[in-house]
């Protein structure tokens, strides 16, 4: 069975070969490889290297050899088809069926290479010629040197209709073909002639270094500014990113891609020294494009122009990759100045103007944070309860559950922190040196109470049943939260006399996966009674003293209306009807020996209370 090349790019360039061999080979990082024990001969001393950039292994001392579907073959003993459709299932993939139609194509599409690559060099020759002086002094103009067009085999293409046509056309490379490369444009009647007429070329090759479309930009202010090759066999516009090729290695060496609007922006990258620079071309960013990125740096950056059109177009690649997001890989963003593209910025301010904007880059999450809260006022419970709802729909997009977790959890800190009263409902959007308001509201102690409550239950099952009572009568407002309470109240009682690891492995699914999170977290630290070494005797004075604090559901109300009364008006009455109620909630809460720890951790609630203490 013959696939489609371009299928196995795709698997290539979704599957991680460092991340495939490292479940069967325990692998270390040399430089910019990686090396372990050969898993196809005894050996050891290490001699099988892993170089991701070139998406080959190779094993020095028996020789083994070959890419991320070689490695499933000899690894499981798969066929090829077998590998590919394995690793294809992995990358959720569909294997396209392999017809004689297909087989053609593939033959064709070798075909198409080699006619790509001539023209390439037609239009590269043409730059340097005597027809190619306007284009030379156009580009010298923009500061692109010798050296310059060549890495990027830039060209010019004459001002006639029948240059290239004639220069590439012969017995094996019929009219049809240059058609279908997009060479030739077939008019609806008479002769196809040359696409790409006295414009600069920009080749457009695929991450092996191919030629497989090009870009002509006219060197006046003729439209359109920028002619592209048509989608063609070779290149599908949605896939591609200029410069892949180039930048792979130094994104690899550096462990940053840039991604830019244009040609000329990842050109005069390129010259201030990024050569981890990539552009789409002319689309707004795909899915495709985006893991392309994740294969060459864990966290892109997006460079966007700072008007209101590059916000949006920033704002649309955040949404694209938020189901996408998986543990360590996010995106990044820079916003230019207004009006500028790095090619400009470049220009004007040098390497020191680029510099600054990298070091102004913003997290996915803060650009995610801006674009729901900027300009809008969340003065009113609706509008808070409106921006959790919609913050709450994105994250569920996410289709990596711990990453998931993490974003709900994370909005959910933010929207206290950044929206309590105390800012008057003003979404601030500075991350440095936030001091915590005193005035969290309320609710935020018993949500994440639950969540110590429940860590501690988990460890030591027999006060499940001990204050069972008390657990199931308790309103938690947390969906999955209150699923794994339930499921473990209704173990118990099927289940007398439970461990740890009983109950552990009673629960599945979702309900594992949070007991998991909440047995795993640190952020917990200041909690030691929640902690793994607590003894059962203070587990349990902890979950008593959090349940007291739970429970009193009018006080909590209360004290949320002296806050707000306090916020809108601080009156001395008001200080002091608010002060009463928050001094008897922290005796309530905060008992004798070291319930809490002494320095408060970077988590929510308790931390919190000490402060004002
Ligand atoms: P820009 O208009 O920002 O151009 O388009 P630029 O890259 O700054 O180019 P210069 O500096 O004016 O020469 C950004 C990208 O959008 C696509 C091209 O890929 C371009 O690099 N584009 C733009 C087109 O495909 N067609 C056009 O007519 C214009
Ligand atoms: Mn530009």
């Amino acid at each position: 069975m013959a696939i489609a090349p371009d299928f196995l790019d795709e698997i290539r360039t979704r599957v991680g070969l460092g991340d495939v061999i490292a479940r069967h080979v325990s692998l270390k990082r040399a430089g910019r490889e990686l090396t372990g024990l050969c898993p196809f001969h005894n050996e050891k001393t290490p001699s099988f290297t892993v170089s991701e950039e070139k998406g080959f292994f190779h094993c020095f001392g028996c020789g083994a050899h070959g890419d991320v579907i070689g490695f499933v073959m000899r690894q499981e003993g798969l066929s090829f088809p077998e590998a590919v459709e394995r690793l294809a299932g992995e990358a959720g993939l569909e294997v396209p069926r392999s017809t004689p139609e297909e087989r053609e194509a593939a033959k064709r599409a070798a075909t198409l290479h080699e006619v790509m690559e001539r023209a390439c060099r037609f239009f590269e020759d043409e730059l340097k010629g005597p027809r190619g002086a306007d284009a030379r002094s156009y580009l010298a103009g923009r500061g692109i040197d010798e050296e310059t067009r060549a890495r990027f085999r830039l060209g010019y293409a004459p001002d006639t209709r029948t240059a290239l046509r004639n220069a590439v056309m012969d017995g094996a490379h019929p009219e049809a073909l240059l058609v279908e490369a997009g060479l030739l444009v077939r008019p609806e009647s008479g002769t196809p002639y040359d696409r790409f007429r006295g414009r600069v070329i920009f080749p457009i090759a695929d991450r092996r270094g191919r030629v497989i479309a090009f870009g002509g930009r006219t060197l006046g202010d003729g439209t359109p500014k920028y002619l592209n090759s048509p989608e063609t066999p070779l290149f599908n516009k949605s896939r591609v990113l200029y410069g892949m090729a180039t930048a792979r290695e130094a994104a690899h060496r550096n462990a940053r891609v840039i991604v830019t609007e244009g040609y000329t922006d990842v050109i005069a990258l390129n010259r201030a020294g990024y050569a981890e620079a990539v552009a789409p071309l002319g689309t707004a960013l795909t899915e495709s494009h985006l893991h392309a990125l994740w294969r060459m740096a864990p966290e892109p950056i997006l460079c966007f122009d700072g008007d209101a059109a590059g916000k949006r177009a920033a704002y649309r690649a955040a949404e694209r990759a938020v189901p996408l997001l998986e543990p360590g890989r996010s995106l990044r963003f820079v916003t230019l100045p207004a009006g500028q593209d790095p090619d400009s910025l470049l220009a004007e301010g040098g390497v020191a103007a680029v510099e600054s904007c990298l070091e102004s880059r913003r997290d996915l999450f803060d650009l995610i944070w801006e674009m729901y809260t900027e300009g809008r006022r969340f003065d009113t419970p609706e509008r808070v309860a409106g921006l959790k709802q919609t913050m709450e729909r994105l994250v569920y997009r996410i289709d990596n559950r711990e990453v998931q977790y993490q974003y709900l959890t994370h909005f959910r800190q933010r929207i206290l922190r950044r929206l309590g009263p105390r800012w008057g409902g003003r979404a601030r959007n500075d991350t440095d040196g936030i001091r915590i308001p005193s005035g969290t509201p309320p609710e935020a102690l018993p949500r994440s109470t639950v969540r110590y409550v429940l860590a501690t239950l988990l460890r030591h099952p027999p006060l499940i049943e001990e204050f069972c009572e008390r657990l199931a009568d308790l309103d938690v407002e947390d969906g999955p939260v209150r699923g794994l309470l339930e499921n473990m109240l209704a173990h118990v009682h099927e289940a007398p006399g439970l461990d740890e690891e009983g109950l552990k492995s009673h629960l599945s699914g979702a309900d594992a996966e949070l007991a998991e999170s909440l047995l795993g977290a640190d952020t917990y630290a200041q909690w030691r009674f929640a902690g793994p070494d607590a003894t059962i005797g203070s587990a349990r004075k902890g979950v008593s003293h959090a349940l007291d604090g739970l429970g009193s559901a009018g006080v909590k109300a209360d004290l949320a209306a002296a806050e707000m009364a306090l916020a809108n008006d601080p009156s001395p009455a008001n200080v002091e009807r608010f002060t009463r109620l928050k001094t008897a909630q922290l005796e309530r809460l905060e008992g004798e020996d070291g319930l809490l720890a002494d320095e408060p951790g970077p988590g929510p609630a308790f931390g919190q209370l000490r402060r004002q203490s």
